[in-house]
């Protein structure tokens, strides 16, 4: 079967970003740092992101590059055994990440909606989370939103890796993050007391760094850089020979962690300054983005571009899950791709609307008296990721043959191994996997 393949450097590198960025970024970045105070959560979440993440990271696109197939057949054609199921653990992930990610999707276009019609228009903080609180409650707008926002990235999964997603990508990214710099701007400049927003997220703090914290920014750096599940796998199979895998990933890694940052940067002034609750949880980027734009000269059209562009980044995001996930169904089950896609999509709309229901606070879809939304948001990322992620770098580092290893990261095999595939190698075959499997144990009470 033909495999399309990435046809540049810069759409390598917008791909791949179009990938990782995304409401991890955006959505969920801001509002775990609100919740774990805020500058410690980003100091260890960028220690994370180098040691544990970047590994990972060069492990997944190493493995794809090397077998050019989806991620459980890569496993199966490196080492038999049960080494496979980490390709199926992987597809599981994506199904479960996608089933709450389009809902969040459909809340940016639900904000889109309310941006162009006026909505917000006039309205005081108050106002504007008893607005979000409504439609949540009403279950049947988060529904049909969430759908529209899988139904979109449906039809561009259909139309195929280069022409699809790689057209897409390379306009919406650098507009995304124009528009990022813009709104740092307001935020910094023009709104009261914005410094308070500034120390919240850049003044350390080491007494608020617990276990819990390290092992949620562990969960957002896989979740944000989509590690563990082999998403990274899949997009290392189209990335052409020549790329150079380890400044790939350094670069995805900085812009990944840059474009977060800044993110944290539009919203914590705004929090401060608006009087609202950091800690409040995913509803934060929602209920923070629309005060700023009532604040901001133009507000209205910004706020148009910003939940577009919001939903944009999202799109891309719900598109590599949804390849992930189809590429599997196709080769593995012999379907024709865009039967495979359908099938994928009428699934994740099922578990994606009972996500949506579970936030109505009518007890609908809980277990436990927890939303089925926020299981999936943190098994997903807390458990299933890092244990991906485990599997992931120890198959790299001892089981694939270590020549496999070498020409994917020097892209050669005979010369004698430079000191930074060496460093590499290192951080791949014990840093990487001790730290998770130490975090591991100590959280479950074994250490
Ligand atoms: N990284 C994406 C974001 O930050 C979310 C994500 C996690 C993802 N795993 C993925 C995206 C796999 C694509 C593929 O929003």
């Amino acid at each position: 079967m033909a495999r399309g393949e990435f046809n540049s450097r810069i759409g390598t590198f917008a791909t791949v970003a179009g990938s990782v960025v995304g409401l991890g970024n955006l959505w969920r970045f801001p509002y775990l740092a609100g919740e774990n105070g805020g500058s410690a959560f980003l100091l260890v979440y960028l220690c994370v992101s180098l040691l544990v993440s970047l590994p990972v990271m060069l492990s997944e696109l190493s493995i794809g590059r090397s077998q050019r197939c989806n991620a459980m057949r890569a496993f199966k054609n490196i080492a038999p055994g049960p080494w496979f199921l980490v390709g199926f653990l992987g597809v599981a992930a994506a199904y479960v990440i996608t089933s709450f990610y389009m809902v969040v999707g459909g809340w940016s276009l639900e904000f889109l909606r309310a941006s162009v019609v006026g909505e917000f228009s006039g309205k005081s903080s108050d106002e504007i989370k008893n607005y979000f609180d409504l439609f949540l409650a009403g279950g049947t707008g988060p529904t049909l939103q969430a759908l529209v926002s899988l139904g979109i990235s449906l039809v561009v999964v259909v139309l195929g890796v280069s022409k699809g997603i790689e057209r897409f990508n390379k306009i919406l990214m650098p507009a995304l993050f124009v528009l990022i710099l813009i709104l740092v701007c307001n935020s910094l400049f023009c709104l009261p007391e914005s410094w308070k927003g500034v120390a919240f997220l850049l003044k350390p703090d080491f007494e608020k760094i617990s276990l819990q914290t390290v092992l949620t920014a562990m969960g957002q750096s896989f979740f944000s850089l989509s590690l563990g599940m082999g998403a990274m796998l899949t997009y290392g199979s189209y990335i052409s020979s020549d790329r150079n895998l380890p400044k790939t990933a350094l670069g995805i890694v900085t812009f990944d962690s840059l474009v977060a940052i800044l993110s944290g940067m539009v919203i914590f002034p705004a929090v401060f300054s608006f009087g609202l609750e950091p800690t409040q949880g995913p509803t934060l980027l929602f209920n923070t983005m629309p005060n700023i734009f009532q604040q901001m000269p133009g507000g209205y059209g910004f706020s148009i571009l910003f939940f577009l562009l919001v939903y944009f980044a999202a799109v891309t995001s719900q598109v590599s899950l949804l390849e992930t996930v189809a590429a599997f169904a196709s080769e593995e089950l012999r379907m024709k791709r865009w039967k495979a896609c359908l099938a994928v999509a009428l699934t994740m709309s099922v578990t994606g609307s009972m996500c949506a229901l579970s936030l109505s606070g009518h007890g609908w879809f809980e277990i436990g008296g927890k939303p089925l939304f926020d299981i999936f948001d943190s098994v997903s990322s807390n458990v299933m990721l890092p244990l991906g992620g485990f599997f992931i770098v120890l198959f790299a580092g001892w089981i694939m043959p270590s020549r496999v290893l070498q020409s994917q990261l020097t892209n050669s095999e005979n010369e004698s191994p430079s000191i930074n595939y060496v460093v590499l190698r290192f951080l791949i075959r014990f840093v990487s996997p001790i730290f998770v499997a130490l975090l591991f144990l100590t959280l479950i009470g074994v250490i």
